[in-house]
């Protein structure tokens, strides 16, 4: 079979795991006759012509079947009008609300001065962001990524690369925990110790290990000089909304300072506000003790 039969064919079983899924949310909305009648049908042959091409355009890798249009604060509607409160707030990034003019005025007057450069030149605002940061946060210094994933495949790399400094060999082990989530590229999956992200991009790169979220002891086991750097989301986002234990950042901290480990926090899902406290840590009572050396 040629590759690209056999890549469609992939496809395709992705497409019926989708059909199924969307069969099982169909029949969920049948038994709501109230929901159903709010919605207006999905009659727009434009946004149906959308949906068929993006079928057949778009990798199978999610299935979304709304065309969103546009939006204001909490607020979003779909191509055929439908009104909806956002509450999944593009996966936790929009913490401002659609449509913040203040952030809209400052995108538009970059847009009309210098859209993109790169890390080779300099631009204000990127330096005044970098500056806030550093004011507002335990970091002495930033450094700017495109995505979740990219920032802890820097964090991880930045780890490797301190204990690569101080140990020509060994000490490379980054632990993680049980039921987290820190992307999907190779590295990132592979922190991600929920083995169905993982499972068909074997083999996996090596040096990581998972530790129960929330237990003291395993982690005390687990952490030792072998270690190069724990890292931890303060409230596990994916993997449900998994507090961790009063305590627990602090009990990893002393470890960490102990085995001389770097403490990495990812805030991609819980900082930035997203709880009431700039980060998710800060929630455990002396914010000083549980301080990160890095976070995403
Ligand atoms: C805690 C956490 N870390 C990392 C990521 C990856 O971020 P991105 O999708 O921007 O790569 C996510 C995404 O949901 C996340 O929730």
């Amino acid at each position: 079979m040629a590759n690209r039969e056999r890549l469609l064919n992939v496809g395709s079983t992705v497409s019926k795991k989708f059909s199924a899924t969307e069969t099982t949310e169909t029949e969920l909305k049948k038994t709501s006759t109230e929901k159903e009648s709010e919605l207006k049908l999905n009659n727009n042959p434009k946004a149906a012509d959308l949906l068929a091409t993006a079928q057949k355009v778009f990798l199978p890798t999610y299935a979304p079947n709304l065309i969103l249009t546009h939006s204001k604060g909490a607020l979003i509607w779909d191509s055929d009008g439908n009104e909806y409160i956002d509450l999944g707030s593009g996966i936790s990034v929009n913490s401002l609300g659609h449509l913040d003019s203040d952030l809209l005025q400052a995108l538009n007057i970059q847009a009309g001065k210098i859209w993109h450069t790169t890390n080779l030149y300099l631009t204000e605002p990127a330096i005044k962001l970098a500056e806030e940061l550093v004011k507002a946060t335990f970091a002495d210094r930033v450094f700017f990524c495109n995505s979740g994933a990219e920032a802890n495949e820097a964090a991880i790399k930045i780890a490797r690369k301190y204990s690569s400094l101080s140990q020509p060999a060994g000490k490379r082990e980054i632990l993680t925990f049980e039921g987290s989530f820190h992307g999907r590229t190779l590295a990132t999956v592979t922190a991600t110790a929920q083995p169905k992200y993982q499972q068909g991009f074997e083999p996996l790169p090596g040096g990581f290990r998972y530790c129960p979220f929330n237990d003291f002891d395993t982690a005390t086991e687990m952490i030792g000089p072998q270690t190069c750097a724990v890292l931890i989301e303060p409230i596990q986002g994916e993997g449900g909304v998994n507090p961790v234990k009063p305590g627990f950042l602090s009990h990893l901290r002393k470890l960490c300072d102990q085995h001389d480990v770097l403490l990495i926090f990812d805030e991609i899902q819980c900082g930035m506000g997203r709880t009431g406290k700039l980060f998710g840590y800060q929630w455990e009572n002396s914010e000083d003790s549980e301080q990160p050396d890095n976070s995403v």
